[in-house]
């Protein structure tokens, strides 16, 4: 019996020791931790559970029959965050350079399903050289038994990856259908085709880091939403990201009390725009100011920085907020601010997480590049994704809400619940002079005329009372009340019921 105990411990051991200590030494001297230390870190002390420690490959291709390392390259199971359950799986590139095998495969595939089953988030931290090349087809079918998971479990439980290795070719692809991508700076990248091949192919030279690194895909491609500067603050930022998130799509939002009381008003918010329309300012400011403790998670923040997105709470409640940021291109919406807002939007909205809405937008860009790359088809997807979505819809139009960007931005007509507007704000088909000058076009050799036609414009129309004679607003505000107003609107929608019609599914434009 004595014996019995004494093999498990020593096979447990074995386990733990992954590709061995020199393999472990040559990952800790690229400044990266071990699998295991990675979900110690992750994880609530002392919480995971681990699964399928005992679990190998069954390759007898290429003498692989005598390399087998309990555990396969990659660490599994589930555990705590803060007291909420979650599920995890760790890719250890000390074992085969973390590839993918069948057998691995499927050990992800069972948290997956545990996961949905128990209606838990899953966290994947990838670290990986790829499909194992010895195993050949069976490990894509591996692949492709994660992806079809992946695919399932959107919308039903969250699903997070943090890319701290090597990610590339089809295995990008699950990280791609999860909810976010977390990457660590200069020792993670993604990438389709590697340097070598994008060399031979498109004879481009580049770096793995220039084609696929963090900075690369937090600002460049906006695949992945945060970089962080090691292994450490990633895990540890991942652990707050995730106390923002419900478990599942019927949980409901989790709630944190705050002492930050929700009628709290700040009266420095009355002078935070501008007299002159045309000078920007920070829409982040009013964001800060507007939330539980000046607690903003944002999201893809070097990326599309025309739109703001990302995770706060109001009264101790999760929401999600997206705002129109006039610092950068006026504000105005394009192809990736529609992307990005579309995407978190929609997150929001299979997540019960309600959405606020800050509106500060003169309208889409104009230019060849925007309408050749598709504006018209990915500017829809941000007016889709609002028309669909039944959460609470909050709405504080802070300045411009020009044409058809109007429209989109969580406007009434869209099933806004509740939608503000400061009192200097301007809910118009267009600006006063690019209006004047279209209708009364005869004038314009004249400036004097036109000026007064501009006036007359702008006091007939650059004011939210038009709208709200038609109620498309439901208020005039004051700024500094800006929070007290959500905070009471949040807490009347807090049963809110909404049902889109049934459906197999809509045809969002992609
Ligand atoms: C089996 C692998 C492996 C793989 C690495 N190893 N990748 N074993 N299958 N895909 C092994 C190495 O042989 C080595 O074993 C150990 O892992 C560490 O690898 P190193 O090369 O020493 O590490 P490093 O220098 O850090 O380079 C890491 C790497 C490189 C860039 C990931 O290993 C690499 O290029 N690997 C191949 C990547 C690849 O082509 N994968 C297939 C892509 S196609 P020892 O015993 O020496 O320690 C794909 C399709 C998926 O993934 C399709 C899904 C639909």
């Amino acid at each position: 019996m004595q014996d019995i105990h004494q093999r498990l411990e020593q096979m447990r051991a074995a386990a733990r020791l992954g590709g061995g200590d020199k393999r472990i030494a040559a990952q800790h001297a690229k400044g990266k931790l071990t699998a295991r230390e990675r979900l110690e870190l992750l994880l609530d002390e002392g919480s995971f559970e681990e699964w399928d420690m005992f679990v190998e490959h069954r390759c007898t291709d290429f003498g692989m029959q005598d390399q087998k390392v309990p555990g396969d390259g990659v660490v599994t199971g589930y555990g705590m965050i803060n007291g909420r359950l979650v599920f995890v799986f760790s890719q250890d590139f000390t074992v085969f350079g973390g590839a993918l095998s069948e057998a691995h495969a499927e050990k992800i595939c069972k948290v997956m399903d545990q996961a949905m089953k128990v209606g838990a988030p899953v966290i994947g931290l990838n670290d990986s050289g790829g499909a194992r090349i010895q195993e050949g087809v069976a490990s894509l079918g591996g692949y492709a038994e994660v992806f079809q998971r992946n695919v399932m479990a959107s919308g039903v439980i969250p699903q997070i990856s943090l890319i701290m290795g090597p990610c590339a070719g089809g295995a990008v692809y699950s990280p791609a259908m999860t909810d976010f991508i977390f990457m660590v700076k200069d020792s993670s990248y993604m990438f389709v085709t590697g340097p070598e091949v994008v060399k031979t192919v498109t004879h481009e030279e580049v770096t793995a880091e220039e084609l696929g690194g963090a900075s690369t895909h937090t600002g460049k491609s906006g695949v992945a939403d945060l970089a962080f500067d090691n292994d450490v603050e990633a895990l540890l930022m991942l652990r707050r990201f995730f106390n923002y998130l419900p478990l599942n799509n019927k949980d409901g939002v989790p709630v944190r009390p705050s002492g930050d009381a929700p009628e709290r008003l700040d009266h420095s918010l009355d002078t935070l725009v501008p007299e002159n329309p045309n000078k920007p300012y920070d829409i982040k400011e009013l964001i800060l100011k507007t939330v539980d403790d000046g607690d903003f998670f944002e999201l893809q923040p070097e990326y599309a920085k025309n739109i703001v997105i990302g995770m706060a709470r109001m009264a101790g409640r999760t929401v999600g907020i997206v705002a129109n940021n006039p610092l950068v291109l006026a504000g105005c919406l394009d192809i990736k601010s529609s992307i990005k807002a579309a995407r978190f939007v929609r997150f929001c909205d299979a997540f019960s997480i309600p959405v606020i809405t800050f509106v500060d937008v003169p309208g889409f860009m104009p230019g060849t590049s925007q309408e050749y790359g598709g504006i018209i088809k990915h500017g829809a997807k941000l007016l889709y994704a609002y028309a669909e979505a039944t959460v609470p819809k909050i709405t504080v139009i802070t300045r411009k809400a020009y044409g058809g960007a109007y429209d989109v931005m969580a406007s009434k007509h869209l099933r806004g619940d509740v939608n503000f507007a400061w009192p200097n704000a301007e809910i118009a088909v267009m600006g006063a002079k690019g209006a004047v000058e279209i209708i009364f076009r005869e004038e314009k050799k004249d400036p004097a005329k036109l000026a007064a036609r501009e006036a007359e414009y702008k006091a007939r129309f650059a004011n939210p009372f038009v709208a709200g004679a038609r109620g498309f607003i439901d208020d005039v505000i004051q700024p500094h009340e800006t929070r007290k107003r959500i905070c009471r609107s949040l807490a009347m929608l807090k049963d809110k019921k909404l049902e889109n019609p049934w459906r197999k599914h809509g045809n969002i434009p992609l």
